[in-house]
């Protein structure tokens, strides 16, 4: 019998090109995400052997036990906090993901948010559209300079790594925070002449006029920008989250924009998730807040390459082989 494939939405063609060379392979042809209660029926109506997910997919214990033949879980995202890991670990149900490819795609995003943010691109853009350019100004639109500027990355991992790397072209004062040094990362940017120095969190804080967040969700690091951490900013900072929504408590952030603790944030991650237009955050938009909807991999390239690794997730977890790139082995859970 030919195994098969349930894939939670229409991911790029080269990804499931490969898996149906060699399984049945079953797309959910929605526009939004397919209700959890629907992925397990689904699974247990295929008899799935295998799940591809997204980010927007809630995989817990009760769609893991959908289908008794379901042997890997490869999720469309390098983040697995929406899968129950512990769940699929006791049912010795492989999980693969996407690190790696994304990395720098997703560090181009942060330095997109990052210049958007500094030198106001979003707002100047809305001020043409609305007809106000009436002739050039002296103090029209400034912002701070990027150049020379010091640059905070929390999370030193592959995406705050690159992300510290480019940098280098700015001439920044880089410094990162994390639950521990990382000599091999700081070696890697010194050979591109980024000096990134280890500090406490709190001092990365009140000493960044960027402050970059990379940390995966957890929750150590649920709310882990907070009021406290806001009011320790400078109040000419900006805050740029490119990691998950829920690492930044969204009130508080609407508290220090209101009252000024920091000057902008550019999020391309929120939480809710996603942000209703009519949310009260966005009333800061565009001039204290840029949102893009979380669109940190979204290079063609990078997409095309995620579907390849996802797919290859699959094979490997059908064929009784190791994933190449394992959440459970990357969580201590293998
Ligand atoms: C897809 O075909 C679905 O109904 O889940
Ligand atoms: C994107 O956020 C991902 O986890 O791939």
């Amino acid at each position: 019998d030919t195994p098969t494939v349930y894939v939670t939405r229409r991911i790029p063609e080269v990804g499931l090109e490969r898996l149906r060379d060699r399984y049945e392979v079953v797309v959910w042809e929605g526009k939004l995400p397919p209700a959890k209660a629907h992925i397990a029926s689904r699974l247990e109506e295929l008899d799935a052997e295998g799940l591809v997910c997204l980010l927007s997919d809630t995989i817990d214990a009760e769609v893991l036990d959908g289908s008794p033949d379901l042997s890997v879980v490869s999720t469309f995202s390098v983040g697995y906090d929406h899968i129950d890991l512990e769940a699929a670990a006791e049912r010795g149900i492989a999980v693969g993901h996407t690190p790696g490819v994304l990395t720098e795609t997703t560090a181009d995003l942060a330095w997109a948010l990052l210049t958007a943010c500094a030198r106001r691109t979003v707002e100047g853009h809305a001020y043409v559209e609305a007809d106000e350019w009436e002739t050039w100004g002296p103090t029209l639109l400034t912002g701070p300079d990027i150049h020379d500027a010091a640059l905070g990355i929390v999370g030193l991992g592959n995406i705050g790594t690159a992300t510290a790397r480019r940098a280098a072209g700015f001439d920044m004062d880089v410094r990162y925070s994390g639950r521990s040094r990382k000599p091999d990362r700081e070696a890697e940017l010194a050979e591109v002449g980024v000096d990134a120095t280890y500090v406490e969190r709190e001092e990365l804080l009140a000493e960044s006029d960027f402050v970059s967040l990379h940390v995966p969700l957890v929750e150590a690091t649920e709310d882990l920008i907070g009021e406290e951490e806001l009011q320790q900013m400078s109040e000419n900072a900006v805050l740029i989250n490119t990691s998950r929504g829920g690492v930044v408590d969204t009130d508080a952030l609407d508290t220090a924009l209101e009252r000024e603790w920091i000057a902008r944030a550019g999020l391309d991650v929120t939480d809710p998730e996603p942000l209703p237009g009519d949310h009260p955050i966005l009333r800061h938009a565009p001039e204290r807040l840029v949102v893009t909807p979380h669109i940190g991999s979204a290079s063609i390239g990078t997409r095309n390459r995620m579907a390849e690794m996802a797919a290859a997730c699959t094979i490997a977890g059908i064929e009784g082989e190791p994933v190449p790139h394992s959440a459970l082995g990357d969580a201590g859970l293998e």
